[in-house]
């Protein structure tokens, strides 16, 4: 794979780069969303050292670790000024194409949204500070505390990060649900209050899924609760409305995340949370990495986070 540095349009002086280390990589045919449509460097769940920085940085230094916010905002719409910048129309995310993504030897990205690491939270911890920032944004719209309940439908990596975000911010039960035994283990292994395998008897199909696990979110709600909704999969769908509105229930979409790398990397320092169960694979950058790495992660099942160490 090529460096894959852009041409920064005059912004050097505000860029950090940190140099991750392989030069060839090729890339395999996979399934690719019908979004992508040409060749493209995926990732944005990453973390790396300093390699340069430009003359106008004054927060970073060469060999500073740190953990990268993949997406670029224009700073300048609207949202962006409301402080909304997950919503930026002119976002630059990471492999969201067409903008190449951080699976790279060297990456160029601005100084703030590189975040120092203190020294006990590692590079593999601070990659993760990208999913567990879903969590914990999803945990700050909803309003989590003390006082909340909560139940998370889906067991894979987000549903788990917002289930670690959630006791973070207090919540005193979690319950998790899935179709997948080994995904429920892993969930209760990190300390899910309860677990609940849903039948896999479904018909397998993604919007199937979603309208079933969006109907029963609000169903499940108690009146005056919030659902929010993170899983992307399809686009539409058929729920329950009525008897939401009834029972004064909030649907909270979930877009990303906006200012949450500082909150995750105090919980990884404090312990308050620890990621390292999630990474349960961990790969080098060779072909024959890269292709295992592959096709672990597309299983699913025990495998949550897949690392790769560049
Ligand atoms: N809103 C956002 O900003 C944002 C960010 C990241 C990911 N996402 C979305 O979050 C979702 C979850 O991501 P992930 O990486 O954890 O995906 P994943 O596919 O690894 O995990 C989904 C889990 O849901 C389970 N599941 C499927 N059908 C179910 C059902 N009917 N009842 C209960 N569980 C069921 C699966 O067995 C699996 O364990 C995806 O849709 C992803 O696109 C959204
Ligand atoms: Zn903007």
């Amino acid at each position: 794979m090529e460096d894959n540095r852009e041409r920064m349009g005059g912004q050097e002086e505000n860029m950090a780069a940190w140099l991750l280390g392989i030069k060839n990589l090729k890339i395999l045919p996979y399934h690719l969303p019908s979004l992508v449509k040409q060749p493209m460097v995926i990732g944005h769940e990453c973390a790396g050292v300093i390699e340069e920085v430009g003359s106008e940085v004054t927060s970073l230094a060469v060999g500073d670790r740190v953990a990268l916010e993949p997406g670029k905002s224009c700073r300048q719409c609207s949202l962006c000024k409301d402080g909304r910048y997950n919503l930026c129309p002119g976002m630059k995310f990471f492999g969201s194409p067409p903008t190449n993504g951080c699976l790279a030897n060297q990456v160029v990205h601005p100084a703030s949204l590189c975040y120092k690491l203190p020294e006990n939270v590692s590079l593999e911890e601070g990659a993760m500070c990208e999913p567990l920032s879903v969590g914990v944004h999803a945990c700050r719209r909803a309003s989590v505390g003390p006082e909340t309940n909560v139940l998370i439908i889906g067991s894979g990596p987000i549903g788990l990060v917002t289930m670690l975000a959630a006791y973070a911010f207090g919540a005193p039960r979690v319950v998790v649900a899935d179709v997948d035994k080994q995904r429920l283990h892993k969930a209760q292994g990190l300390g899910a209050s309860s677990i609940i395998q849903v039948s896999p008897n479904i018909e397998v199909c993604h919007d199937q899924y979603n309208h079933k696990t969006m109907s029963t979110a609000l169903k499940a709600s108690r009146s005056g609760g919030k659902v929010c909704l993170i899983g992307l999969a399809g686009s539409e769908m058929t729920v329950p409305l009525t008897a939401v509105s009834a029972k004064e229930v909030d649907i909270i979409g979930i877009f990303r995340y906006r200012n949450t790398w500082p909150l995750c990397i105090d919980f990884l320092r404090t312990g308050k949370i620890n990621v390292e169960p999630l990474i349960t694979h961990r790969f080098g950058f060779s072909q024959k990495d890269i292709e295992e790495a592959f096709e672990t992660s597309s299983h699913g099942g025990s495998a949550i986070k897949v690392m790769f160490n560049l």
